[in-house]
């Protein structure tokens, strides 16, 4: 979503006559995005703010012109006036819901030395006072923020503190967007919000729309040949969303679903709303939709009060479910999230957990690629690979796959025979048979 975010920043920054460059010490203006789901990446955006102010020291002394910092996103919402107490040369600080507001902020800023924070959840929505986005030329997909903020209130998570409440944004506005793009080339939507699948935009009609209704439709646009959507939570995946997954070809058949823990009393600790058993009969409904589907998920280990047996109650779950790919993490206490306050498992039994569950999540994914060896799959060409002549690409499952194939293939789905197996990625060759 950050990525989404910085775009439309861009684009809105566009109209004002600023261009984005490529390394920071040509900028006038350098807007961090951030974010504060882990202590790592916050802590990362203060060592990122140092380097930035030495460039600005430099930049004085060659009497060049102003050079401005701004922060955005969830680690300036979060912080707000403590973030300028600890980097007191930091001149904006703006909100994830109150970006559109950007121009003035920098203007003020422009003009005066006082630092300018917005960490307010305006009435308004920053939706409604942000110029239209295109799709950069020649891009193959384009994510679309159709839903922000969550209700769920897990007791790890600053998500639900730094984006708010949830909000979906109105059909209307999400199809014209997702036109947009199609019209500028791209043929994969990606829909995103922190819990996407609670979406619940104002139809025409002035009823809601569910994600599944919202998905047909995406998916309907011509040109759109690749629908997606992340995240979801498992407790909001009702039967029409299960059902489209079986109904709606432009959907992949690869779900990012997150279910952090295996353990029922750990679910329960996390306010996860679910159990393991509710997790694996969604799967198990969700193959029975489509029989090709591969899954994804997130998981924490060491959340307070994991015992030896919650932890291999996720590892068990994990053996039974199988995931194709998985981001992992050390639990880690964010400021003003319940389950900070409760007695932590010991940094070492969190590293040896964290190892253990990431091995078999590595061999699990290797295996799910080593399968695709000597497979003709449909891969969408969407950047440049390292080498003259080479494409890089992915397929329905996210993999990212590098072939030898002509820049006029970029945007372009075409058939490819996978012949080799690395760590991160598949090789293939272009097929002579059409594209899927
Ligand atoms: N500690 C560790 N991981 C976290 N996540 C969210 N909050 C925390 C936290 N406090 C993880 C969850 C979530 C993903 C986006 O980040 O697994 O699904
Ligand atoms: Fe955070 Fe997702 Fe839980 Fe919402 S559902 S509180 S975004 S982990």
């Amino acid at each position: 979503m950050n990525v989404y975010d910085s775009a439309r920043i861009a684009e809105l920054l566009g109209g004002q006559g600023y261009q984005t460059v490529d390394d920071p010490v040509e900028a006038d203006l350098v807007i961090l995005n951030t974010c504060h789901i882990r202590d790592k990446a916050a802590e990362k955006v203060y060592s990122e703010l140092g380097r930035l102010e030495r460039i600005r020291r430099d930049r004085g002394r060659s009497g060049a012109k102003q050079f401005l910092i701004a922060v955005a996103g969830c680690v300036a919402q979060a912080e707000g006036v403590e973030l300028v107490e600890r980097a007191p040369f930091v001149d904006v600080v703006v909100g994830p819901q109150s970006y559109h507001r950007l121009p003035q902020m920098l203007a003020d800023s422009f003009q005066s030395h006082a630092a300018r924070v917005d960490t307010e959840f305006p009435a308004e929505s920053k939706f409604d006072h942000l110029p239209d986005i295109h799709a950069p030329p020649g891009a193959a997909g384009a994510f679309l923020t159709v839903q922000e903020g969550c209700d769920r209130f897990c007791s790890f998570c600053v998500v639900p503190y730094t984006r708010g409440a949830e909000y979906s944004r109105p059909v209307a506005a999400v199809l014209a967007e997702a036109r947009g793009y199609a019209k500028d080339g791209a043929c994969e939507i990606t829909l995103l919000g922190q819990n996407v699948n609670a979406y619940h935009g104002d139809g025409d009609d002035g009823t809601p729309w569910g994600l599944a209704r919202l998905i047909e439709a995406v998916a309907a646009i011509d040109g759109i040949a690749r629908v997606r959507y992340t995240t979801s939570h498992p407790a909001d995946m009702d039967d029409a969303l299960i059902r489209a997954h079986g109904e709606v070809a432009a959907m992949m058949p690869y779900l990012h679903l997150p279910v952090q823990a295996g353990s029922d009393a750990i679910l329960a600790a996390m306010n996860r709303r679910h159990t393991a058993d509710v997790y694996r009969r969604i799967v198990e409904r969700l193959r029975c939709a489509r029989a090709d589907l591969a899954l994804s998920s997130d998981f924490i280990v060491g959340f307070p009060g994991e015992t030896d047996a919650d932890f291999r109650a996720t590892l068990r779950l994990v053996e039974e479910v199988g995931f194709a790919q998985a981001y992992s993490f050390k639990y880690s206490p964010r400021p003003g999230t319940p389950a900070a306050a409760l007695p932590q498992v010991p940094e070492e039994v969190k590293r040896e957990r964290l190892a253990q569950l990431q091995d078999l999540l590595d061999r699990q994914q290797r295996a799910f690629n080593v399968a695709f060896l000597g497979r003709t799959v449909p891969v969408l060409f969407d950047r440049p690979g390292n080498r003259p002549g080479q494409l890089l690409g992915r397929t329905p499952y996210m993999q990212v796959v590098h072939a030898s194939a002509d820049a006029t293939l970029m945007g372009a789905i075409k058939a490819v025979e996978i012949d080799g197996v690395g760590p991160k990625s598949l090789a293939g060759r272009l097929s002579r048979q059409a594209a899927a």
